[in-house]
């Protein structure tokens, strides 16, 4: 297996400098892949690196959102992304027609869309967020309503960080969502030690017992920081060889080994040497809606990161 990953490996690295080709990892992604990424982040690391590649070509290692925002910043670069069934189950909880329809019922409302969602729905958005920046985001608008689509659990945390009144839309994480409290407090039992951080698409009675609400990456800068030598992490298991690999010394307890998104699973490096090689399956958003979801993602570059 090792053996087969090393030759795997060899090829992509080879084929990439060939295809003049950037290979994008998200921190939940297989270990084989986070070794040979030439950036590996969370969405809002993700979108900037895309952004600012002189690369002709990103393989996006992560779900379909992702490769259509890197696509959507960068109209002139193929974007592939090497198993178009790696979508996500909550971008999907939203349509652009029902957000439409929303919209109509809440005539000046501006729109925060997390970035978790199809380039359709940005394109009828205001402003896109990520986990990194969804309450800085949410203060830089001047409106005091907003309607935050499609994760409530993160519009719910936004909302008790903020005096805005943020009017919810009923999408969540199905691998979030399922993190319990008493996970926790079982955890927290045997590890009286530990910090506790979780992932803002949990939910608010998962929060509510955390010491850290960060995204992916901001979850990798505090187990580099703190001083705590055991840290309880709520999110998807991905993450743990990441936070391994870089802090070899701690200790990282998963809240659940359940917490696994088999969308981010669906690519491995077999997936990513053919998709070299065919330069296939590649990701392209219409012009029109580009153009507009563009205006969404661009506005929440400019303001940059919380955590
Ligand atoms: P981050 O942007 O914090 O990495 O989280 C994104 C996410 O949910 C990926 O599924
Ligand atoms: Fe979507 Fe959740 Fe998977 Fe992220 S972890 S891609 S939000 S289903």
């Amino acid at each position: 297996m090792a053996n087969r990953n090393a030759e795997l490996s060899d090829k992509i690295l080879s084929l990439k400098k060939q295809k003049n080709a950037v290979i994008l990892v998200h921190n939940y992604q297989l270990g084989e892949l986070q070794d040979i990424a030439d950036f590996i982040g969370d969405s809002l690391g993700l979108s900037q690196n895309a952004a600012q590649t002189d690369a002709r070509v990103i393989v996006f290692c992560g779900v379909h959102f992702m490769a259509e925002t890197a696509s959507i910043l960068c109209p002139d670069k193929t974007v592939l992304l090497p198993d178009l069934d790696a979508g996500c189950p909550m971008a999907d909880m939203i349509t652009a027609e029902q957000l439409r329809q929303k919209k109509s019922q809440l005539p000046g409302v501006p729109v925060v869309c997390y970035i978790n969602s199809s380039a359709e729905v940005k394109a009828e958005s205001d402003i896109c967020c990520t986990s990194a920046n969804a309450i800085k985001v949410v203060e830089s608008l001047e409106a005091k309503e907003i309607l935050f689509v499609p994760d409530q659990y993160l519009g719910h945390y936004v909302a008790t960080k903020t005096n805005k009144k943020i009017i919810l839309w009923p999408g969540f994480c199905p691998p979030h969502a399922r993190i319990q409290p008493e996970d926790i407090t079982r955890l927290k039992e045997a590890y009286p030690q530990a910090k506790v951080m979780v992932h803002p698409e949990c939910t608010p009675a998962v929060i509510a017992l955390a010491d850290e609400v960060l995204s992916t990456s901001g979850m990798c800068r505090f187990a580099r920081e703190t001083k705590a030598k055991e840290i309880i992490v709520g999110t998807e298991v991905g993450i743990i060889y990441r936070l391994k690999k870089e802090n070899p010394t701690k200790r990282f307890i998963p809240i659940s080994e359940q917490v696994i998104c088999p969308h981010m699973k669906l690519i491995n490096l077999e997936k990513v040497l053919w998709s070299l090689q065919e330069m296939s399956p590649e990701i392209k958003v219409p012009e029109a809606t580009r153009r507009r979801a563009k205006a969404a993602v661009d506005r929440m570059l400019a303001i940059g990161r919380q955590d």
